[in-house]
């Protein structure tokens, strides 16, 4: 659905494959995107109502901050891929480092700004919470103690920090589902090859959202007065991981009976295996769900079918 007012909204890291989705969304809806990346690149021809700002995410501010100047809202997604590499001491240190030098250079320039934005929407994941087993999680619940709930918590404490100058809604995202990015391609090929399974016992909570929900929720986040604070942006109905490959091998129609040993995961991937996959968070979207937002995706089934089938 278009909306009414047309708007500038700066994207940091909107390049990567959340940031990509969501700026193409608001410029289909008349919204002027800005892409803050570290990779000097000119506007794309094709790619309308969309221009790329160079930023250097020291932890202070730059001559790029006048991209901020009057801007409706700024997004704020930069960091170092959890998912890249092993996690060696220097790699853990970036995917830290990499979130808060890059939400104190965007605070500090929001900070210098005579018309800053009004709204700040920043970084997290369900990582906040740590490893919960089948506890269901709320905006309320506690954070977690492991290495990525502390990130979370510095990431946005770093955000909370310019709360007094524009409404900060801190956006503790799941899993989200795409064929084309994110963790379903490097789940998927198990499954091609006959081969998929459950992951470790299968009885840890996936807290998954389909892009396109993920997409609408940041959008409505930005754009509504009433989001404030910490949303869980996730999607209604997490399940477990062996739930997940259940479907997954009913969207692809291919067993999902094999499956994958914690221990080999560990021997392969070290701490990320338990981070990123063995993990358990049942969170539940309840601020955004009371607020009035609306889900198009809340069965696996659904989800799956429109990520492998439409596109
Ligand atoms: N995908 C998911 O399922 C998921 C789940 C939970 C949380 N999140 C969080 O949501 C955010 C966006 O996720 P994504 O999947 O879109 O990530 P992504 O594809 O890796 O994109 C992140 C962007 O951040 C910038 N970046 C990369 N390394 C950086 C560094 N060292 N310093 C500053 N900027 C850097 C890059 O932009 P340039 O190269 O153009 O500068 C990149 O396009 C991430 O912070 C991620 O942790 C994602």
């Amino acid at each position: 659905m278009p909306y009414a007012v047309r708007m500038r909204i700066v994207i940091a890291g909107g390049s990567g494959f959340l940031g990509s989705a969501l700026a193409a969304h608001l410029a289909a809806n008349n919204h002027h995107v800005v892409i803050l990346t570290r990779q000097p690149r000119s506007a794309d021809p094709g790619r309308p109502r969309t221009t790329f700002e160079h930023w250097s995410p020291d932890g202070h501010s730059g001559g790029w901050a006048n991209a901020l100047d009057e801007a409706d809202a700024v997004v704020n997604l930069a960091g170092e891929s959890i998912a890249a590499r092993r996690w060696s001491a220097s790699q853990k240190q970036k995917i830290r480092d990499s979130r808060l030098l890059a939400t104190r250079s965007l605070t500090a320039a929001m900070r210098e700004l005579s018309r800053p934005p009004r709204a700040f929407i920043s970084g997290s994941a369900v990582g906040y919470y740590g490893d919960r087993s089948d506890e269901t999680l709320t905006e309320a619940s506690a954070p977690g103690t492991d290495f990525l709930a502390g990130v979370c918590q510095e990431w946005e404490a770093a955000a909370n920090a310019i709360g007094d100058r524009a409404r900060v809604v801190l956006i503790r995202t799941g899993i989200v589902l795409d064929r084309k990015g994110g963790a379903l391609p490097k789940i998927l090929p198990p499954f091609y090859l006959f081969a998929g399974g459950p992951i470790g016992s299968g009885r840890q909570y996936m807290s998954w959202i389909h892009r396109d929900d993920w997409v609408r929720l940041v959008a409505w986040s930005a754009t509504s007065e009433s989001a404030r604070g910490a949303l869980n942006v996730t999607g209604p109905r997490p399940i477990t991981n062996k739930e997940f490959s259940t479907a997954l091998g009913r969207a692809l129609r291919r067993p999902s009976v094999v499956p994958a040993p914690r221990f080999a995961l560990r021997i392969a991937l070290g701490e990320m295996a338990d981070a990123l996959l063995l993990s358990s968070q049942r969170a539940l979207p309840v601020r955004s769900t009371d607020l009035g937002f609306t889900f198009r995706f809340s069965n696996i089934d659904d989800a799956l079918a429109d990520i492998f089938t439409t596109r």
